[in-house]
């Protein structure tokens, strides 16, 4: 059944009160509902109806009595509910221990969580489960004092105390009314590491990170962060912490990162617990995110949240932009940030254009969808936070801030669409370009794809005038055929041949108004003139830091490649610059048959980007990256995957050995010294002594030597922190070295009771460089290890998504075998979890560009997993979209 957007109608009735009891237990919960119900007097009189999905109905009752009702499907229906106000009480049972679908109430060693959003709250008992349905919550829970010594419910503690036979209970109320998908109960043996903070207000809040014992030693960069985000948000957009007190629980089992529910955020243990000897720097950096991404939509979700689904991304790209803002803010120096940009607009090219480009192609606000879970999608999250980033960049820093102290001025406590969003951004700006074509930048909510913008400058040597013709269009999607051009912010400099930046002066205008400007497009074809240049040899550097969510096309040449990569202004083009310069090598690698090679010129540039003594390490290593395979695999159309991966396998091994002097001053010279830190400068210096250290184990593997390979495993053994060993240990794997076997086996000895390094352990496998078909081998044996097991998300996700979604060598065989094991592994896990199984089933989303015998036998697995009729609603959605012309 597909749901529309524009089919969207006002409930029948608010349920203004939510009174739940529960009776812990995890084998059968009850759950004793009273709802205080208003009938919606601007709707028609009809009767009430409440999903609900997998429960056991025990009785009900309208106003003390009982009413007659009827069960369709997943409804409860009651056709004459008598007055316009009235109180519901439902009693019905779940089984916790049974839901391994993680939506709902399920246990989770040994405790029992929920996850409401979307819609999970009708998992746990009947109810409007939408929205723009908000009830204030009082929840007592009751349960045996052993096991769940732990008792937590949203908002505040109103009671608690003992009751007969080993049981205690304990009562919350919440006083801002709420939809029921940020509703959370916890029922858990748990400790919490507790800090109390004060707001400008002068009000004390209680901040709480409830772990297993034996993990609290770990959560003091999530209280840090979290206190951080307390202070930024306040700070940069008045917006305070407004809960007495605000919990975070970090749980094993769980199908994404972390949930906001309010005042009690669920988070997955992986972005909870970290300590120097079993956490990255990337662990640190995601835990710091996502701690702020979820106390973010305290106010942009929970004060003003959405009106129905399809506005997800009013909540989730605000958010994401916030989040990101902070970790800029963050990392501090104008190079921190620059690296910070670089790696989100890596992510969303990475994951969201191919998305785009693909059979789940959808708006930033979808129009149609089967399976809600299914959007929660990078273009609802990482495109719309560009959508955001957009309106930043037209309305001003400051303009923004204003933007959003009139969004709240006007719909704090409400459910609203990405409507209201826009218009506040737009009229608290009247004089912007914002406001000027607020309905053509409105379109990027509603057209799918990615738009491709073509530049073209001309220079004028006489006049001394440069002329860029911009164009841009957008391939047809389902149901769009046609597309409307789009609002495109072009930030953009001028440089001369040495790399010098010019000023900058439009046609029109009286002088120059500096070296770097924004452009704002708004046609399918425009120019704009340049005047007063002292050159004609004119080099651009277009769309800096990303200011627009494109594809471009500008037709620079290697040279003027070179030029930017050496010398723009522009941190974010200057890496851009570079990888440019390595598509193009992959792309002629894969047109022509002689033996792919990295042009002497860019092999020097990047030597001399490497030995730069005034660019950070962190820059350095973005830099001395090739764009990884699935970056160019969305570039270019009928792709051979094992041919590009051939391709950019040697051209590693000839930056391993034309640059292997550099690369080894680069492993001493940056060598961190002193204690470890989890910040900006230190985790730049050890992500380019670890490039730097798997380069050097790349060539002397290749040429015999056993010297690198030797101290790369010592380095492994010796390591004071998980970047470091993890950094050796996977250049180890990746070279296929001797050292690899037993450099696993005692990771693997000295973690055993670690689970999230044992997802590492899993992880680095599943995406170790493929040769020969050992890594797919080795991946189907580990599926077996005692240690695998598709229960646990985080588990699955090391092992099989590594596969999928991050080593194409490995999964795209030319004998079919990855596709036999996806198809298998997406029937297995959609009885488990479908809507794991259901992102697991993307990875084979792209099928469609692949050349053959690719294409053909990714087809056939797809038909085979489609032919089962007992598929869950996900997973089906996914599939018939794939196998959809
Ligand atoms: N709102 C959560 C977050 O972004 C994610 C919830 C995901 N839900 C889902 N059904 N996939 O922070
Ligand atoms: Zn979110």
């Amino acid at each position: 059944p597909l749901i529309r957007r524009e089919d969207y109608l006002a409930p029948a009735y608010w349920i203004r009160r939510a009174d739940l009891c529960f009776d812990l237990d995890a084998t059968k919960t009850i759950v004793s509902s009273k709802l205080t119900i208003e009938r919606n007097t601007t709707q028609d009189v009809q009767p009430l109806k409440l999903h609900g999905e997998d429960l056991n109905l025990l009785r009900v009752l309208v106003d003390g009595h009982s009413v007659s009702f009827r069960q369709e499907g997943a409804l409860l229906i009651i056709d004459a509910p008598a007055a316009d106000a009235f109180t519901l009480e439902i009693r019905n049972t779940v089984s916790p221990e049974k839901n391994t679908q993680l939506s709902g109430l399920y246990a989770s060693g040994g405790g029992l969580y929920t996850q409401c959003e979307a819609e999970g709250f009708r998992r746990i008992t009947f109810f409007q489960d939408r929205p723009d349905v908000m009830a204030v919550y009082t929840v007592t829970l009751r349960g045996d004092k052993k096991k769940y010594p732990v008792l937590l419910s949203n908002g505040n503690l109103v009671e608690q105390g003992e009751l007969d036979a080993g049981r205690h209970y304990a009562k919350w109320h919440d006083p801002f009314p709420k939809p029921s998908y940020l509703f959370a109960i916890v029922a858990a043996n748990l400790v919490a590491r507790e800090q109390w903070v004060r707001t400008r207000s002068g009000k004390d809040h209680l901040l709480q990170i409830f772990v297993k014992r034996g993990d609290l030693d770990k959560t003091e960069h999530a209280m840090n962060s979290l206190i951080a985000s307390i202070v930024w948000d306040e700070a940069r957009f008045k917006l305070p912490l407004d809960l007495e007190r605000f919990m975070i629980v970090a749980v094993d089992d769980f199908n994404m990162g972390a949930m906001e529910n309010k005042g009690l955020n669920l988070f997955n243990t992986k972005f909870v617990l970290a300590s120097t000897a079993t956490a990255t720097d990337v662990d640190f950096d995601g835990i710091e995110s996502v701690v702020a991404h979820e106390y973010f939509h305290n106010w942009t979700g929970n004060r003003i949240t959405c009106r129905d689904w399809f506005q997800l991304s009013l909540k989730e790209g605000l958010t994401v932009f916030r989040d990101q803002e902070f970790s800029m803010d963050m990392a501090g120096s104008a190079s921190a940030r620059a690296v910070r940009r670089i790696g989100d607009v890596r992510t969303l090219r990475e994951r969201q254009f191919p998305e785009d480009g693909g059979p789940m192609a959808h708006p930033v606000r979808p129009d149609v969808y089967q399976a809600i879970d299914n959007f929660y999608t990078a273009t609802v999250y990482e495109k719309g936070a560009e959508l955001v980033r957009m309106m930043h960049t037209l309305v001003g820093r400051e303009g923004f801030a204003a933007g959003m102290g009139l969004y709240f001025e006007r719909h704090d406590g409400q459910a609203v669409t990405c409507d209201e969003f826009a218009q506040a951004m737009a009229d608290a700006n009247p004089h912007s370009a914002l406001a000027q074509h607020l309905d053509v930048f409105k379109r990027w909510y509603a057209q799918a794809g990615t738009p491709r913008l073509v530049a073209h400058g001309e220079s004028d040597a006489e006049s001394g005038r440069y002329t860029l013709r911009l164009s841009q269009s957008n391939t047809p999607s389902a149901g769009q055929p046609y597309k409307q051009p789009n609002l495109l912010p072009i930030a953009i400099g001028l440089l001369d041949r040495n790399g010098q930046p010019l000023q900058l002066q439009l046609e029109g205008e009286d002088a120059p108004a500096g070296t770097e400007r924004v452009l704002v497009m708004t046609e399918a074809e425009q120019s704009f003139t340049f005047i007063g240049l002292p050159t004609a040899d004119v080099v651009p550097s277009l769309l800096r830091g990303f200011s627009a969510p494109v594809l471009l096309k500008d037709g620079l040449s290697d040279a003027d490649l070179l030029v930017l990569m050496a010398h723009d202004t522009d941190a974010f083009n200057r890496w851009e610059a570079a990888q440019r310069l390595g598509v193009n090598a992959l792309r002629a690698a894969l047109t022509h048959d002689d033996t792919p090679v990295l042009d002497a010129a860019f092999v020097e540039a990047l030597r001399t980007l490497l030995r730069d003594p005034s660019l950070d390490p962190a820059f350095k290593e973005l830099a001395l990256t090739l764009p990884s395979e699935i970056y160019v695999a969305d570039l270019v159309e009928n792709i051979d995957p094992q041919r590009l991966h051939a391709a950019r396998e040697a051209m590693l091994d000839q930056l391993a050995s034309a640059l292997q002097a550099d690369w080894a001053w680069a492993f001493e010279h940056y060598q961190v010294r002193g204690g470890y830190l989890p910040n900006a400068e230190q985790s730049g210096q050890r992500a380019l002594t670890n490039l730097a250290l798997a380069m050097l184990v790349r060539h002397a593997v290749a040429s015999g030597d056993n010297v690198w390979p030797g101290r790369a495993y010592q380095r492994f053994k010796d390591a004071s922190n998980m970047t470091d060993r993890l950094g050796a240990i996977e250049a180890l794997v990746n070279a296929h070295a001797e050292l690899a076997t037993p450099a696993l086996e005692r990771m693997h000895a000295l973690f055993k009771d670690e689970a999230l390094v044992l997802d590492k352990w899993f992880a680095l496998q599943g995406r170790a460089a493929e040769r020969g078909g050992k890594v797919f081998a080795r991946i189907k044996q580990l599926m077996q290890h005692p240690d695998f097991t598709l229960g646990n998300p985080n588990r699955a996700r090391a092992l099989l998504f590594s596969l999928t979604a991050m080593n194409p060598a490995a999964f795209h065989r030319t004998d079919a075998a990855g596709y036999v094991f996806w198809a298998d592994r997406v029937i297995e896990l959609d009885a488990i979890n479908p809507q794991l199984a259901s992102r697991f089933a993307r990875g084979l989303d792209r099928w469609r560009n692949l050349a053959e015998p690719y294409r053909s036998a990714a087809r056939e697995a797809i038909a085979r997993v489609a032919a089962k009729p007992e598929l869950s609603g996900d997973t089906r959605e996914i599939i018939d979209r794939a196998l959809q012309d």
